[in-house]
């Protein structure tokens, strides 16, 4: 939720650390802060309730000149937005600062402790005790001091710790919370994700649950917390800094959703061939895969729409009970889950709390895990026994668009692959999957030149009083994705409705200033959406409806049209949502809103 950066090396550590912020603001922008130990030896220490751009003015452009330092952006979870409780806090000496992601759970108690000792807490964030912990443990090493303070937390935290008195030093630490270590030629790196260093270093360790790392000037030491030397893996981020700019786009959502076609593609690359589909990550669990007699999948947000899709995909195809599982709601009431249960974990991010947490359930329960994601060396990489990744390449807008149409495309083939393997599919059906496949990313670049109108169309419904999503089957999920974009980024209400339930309640919101969105592709059911479609016109709501090209009678129930091409209803959804995510995208540009960072939101959601 919120983004950490630390740098320590012969650069400037100031505009490293402010670039590494920028490009992490999307995980929190309610406040964001930096300190520095300066050559001169003093710790300089500047932080602001706002985003990133406030902290720059604050800084006149210039931080002091320093080789070494921290920063954060913050998404608030204890304490308000306000610079004080913004990033990095420190310990009573002002010799030690602290900035951190996660939650400490047990800090109430902490604090008490501490305040009793004598010491003088100034925020009202959890974070601050660590700082007064590392105080008291310190005798000269930090990385001995904070594997002590580490000791005494509970929750889900990754920290960088610095101390003026050791001014080449940075220490991190990670449980439940992204952290990883950058390796450059003679300067080192701390950051939440990979996008805030790989313009200096493509060579990273993403650190798992329990380590501790000790940085340096080209050097990482990784212990557990106990100080037991650990052996870690230095990975190659496989993108350049490039894919992680706005590349001439307005807004990262728009530039992310022209890349769908080619991250279609990629999610295919060597995946799809003549005779079928095969995900050979897969490939070392095979056997187990062959006993499955239900499939749970696991997911928040944009992913849990996506999972639908893959949930009556398992059913029709593998013959066996599937479901599509809201991850935060997971646990309260759990499934039967056994060795039988194949659980698919379906996380952009790779390090949503909630998903991760259920997974972790289903694995104690001895299911099946196969991870969906679209980061390398993510937590939920470890909890899975086989990871799928969507190679969507990095999406850096907070509203989902190329992960939900590589995660439905990699649900689509992990369906297929598995089917397959257990004979339950003919031959001329994966023929024809294999064909509807290739077709896709050119019937998404269409898709996009089709959507063309969508911009003078927002324009007529920007001030809608709130909109009603419809579809039914293939068309459900996009429809729920269709008005997910359009509340995320525009603030206007939006329902997603199965379509056959408008006339259970929903109907009477509909009126002239609450049009009707419709996802009527061609379909078994597309008779039934018409229905609904008059339904909507009958009440004097505006009809917007996602059409096949070609449908020759959809004009006369709907006000506008977004056409899509053809192709196999499990595909579909893939196509359908184009438009829509043009759709909330361009109201949410009329209605002026902050298209790539909408409030209160974060990207990655690291908090259950
Ligand atoms: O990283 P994840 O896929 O696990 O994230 C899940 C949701 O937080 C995410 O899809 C969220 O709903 C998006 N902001 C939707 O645009």
């Amino acid at each position: 939720m919120c983004g950490i950066v630390g740098y320590t090396g012969p650069r400037e550590a100031g505009p490293i650390l402010l670039d590494g912020l920028r490009r992490l603001e999307y995980r929190g922008y309610d406040s964001a802060g930096i300190a520095l130990v300066t050559h001169a030896g003093e710790l300089f220490v500047e932080k602001r309730a706002g985003k990133v751009a406030v902290l720059t003015d604050a800084l006149g452009g210039e931080p002091p000149t320093a080789g070494v330092g921290l920063g954060h952006t913050r998404w608030a979870t204890h304490g308000r937005v306000s610079d004080l409780n913004a990033h990095p806090h420190s310990d009573c000496t002002g010799r030690i600062t602290v900035v951190h992601n996660g939650i400490v759970e047990n800090f109430r108690a902490l604090r008490d402790e501490l305040a009793a000792g004598g010491h003088v807490l100034a925020s009202e964030t959890d974070t601050e005790v660590v700082a007064h912990l590392v105080e008291d443990a310190y005798k000269g090493d930090l990385a001995d001091a904070v594997r002590s303070a580490l000791h005494r937390l509970e929750g889900a935290y990754a920290l960088v710790v610095m101390h003026q008195d050791e001014p080449d030093r940075l220490v991190g630490a990670r449980l439940n919370v992204p952290l990883i270590v950058g390796v450059g030629e003679g300067e080192s790196f701390f950051a939440s994700d990979a996008s805030a260093l790989v313009a200096y270093t493509k060579k990273v360790i993403f650190l798992a649950d329990g380590d501790v790392a000790d940085i340096r000037p080209g050097t990482a030491v990784v212990t557990d917390i106990d100080g037991m030397r650990l052996e870690r893996l230095v990975d190659t981020i496989p993108w350049s800094a490039e894919a992680a700019e706005k590349g001439g786009y307005e807004h990262f959502m728009l530039k992310e959703i022209h890349e769908q076609p080619t991250a279609l593609r990629s999610a295919m690359a060597g995946r799809v061939r003549r005779g079928g589909v095969c995900l050979e990550e897969i490939d070392p669990i095979r056997d187990r895969l062959a006993n499955v007699n239900r499939v749970e999948l696991i997911a928040c947000g944009t992913a849990y729409y996506a999972s639908l899709v893959g949930a009556q995909l398992f059913q029709d195809w593998l013959g066996v009970p599937a479901r599509a599982n809201v991850a935060s709601e997971f646990r309260y009431s759990p499934p039967p889950l056994d060795a039988r249960t194949l659980v698919v974990a379906v996380t952009q991010s790779g390090e949503t709390a909630d998903t991760i947490a259920a997974t972790r359930l289903a694995r104690e329960r001895g299911s099946i895990v196969i991870a969906v994601t679209n980061t390398v060396g993510s937590a939920i990489t470890r909890e899975a026994h086989a990871a799928v990744f969507l190679q969507a390449g990095p999406e850096v807008a907070v509203a989902a668009t190329k992960t939900f149409v590589t995660q439905v495309l990699t649900l689509v083939m992990l369906a297929a692959d598995i089917a397959q393997q257990l004979g339950r599919r003919t031959k001329a059906e994966e023929e024809e999957l294999v064909v509807a496949l290739k077709a896709l990313p050119e019937q998404a670049e269409r898709a996009i030149e089709l959507a063309g109108a969508t911009e003078e169309m927002a324009s007529r419904y920007a001030e809608a009083a709130g909109f009603m999503y419809i579809g039914r089957a293939f068309g459900y999920p996009a429809a729920l994705e269709g008005a997910l974009k359009i509340k995320e980024i525009s603030y206007l209400h939006a329902e997603g409705y199965a379509a056959g339930e408008l006339k259970h309640g929903p109907i009477s919101l509909l009126d002239a200033d609450v049009p009707l969105v419709a996802v009527a592709t061609r379909s078994a059911v597309y008779e039934k959406l018409i229905s609904n479609l008059m339904e909507g016109k009958a009440r004097d709501a505006r009809v917007i409806a996602v059409a096949t090209e070609g449908d020759k009678q959809i004009e006369q129930f709907a006000t506008d049209v977004c056409w899509v091409p053809d192709t196999l209803e499990p595909l579909s959804t893939i196509l359908a949502v184009i438009p829509l995510q043009l759709f909330a995208y361009y109201v949410a540009v009329a209605r002026g809103r902050d298209v790539d960072q909408p409030r209160n939101l974060a990207k990655s959601v690291t908090v259950e």
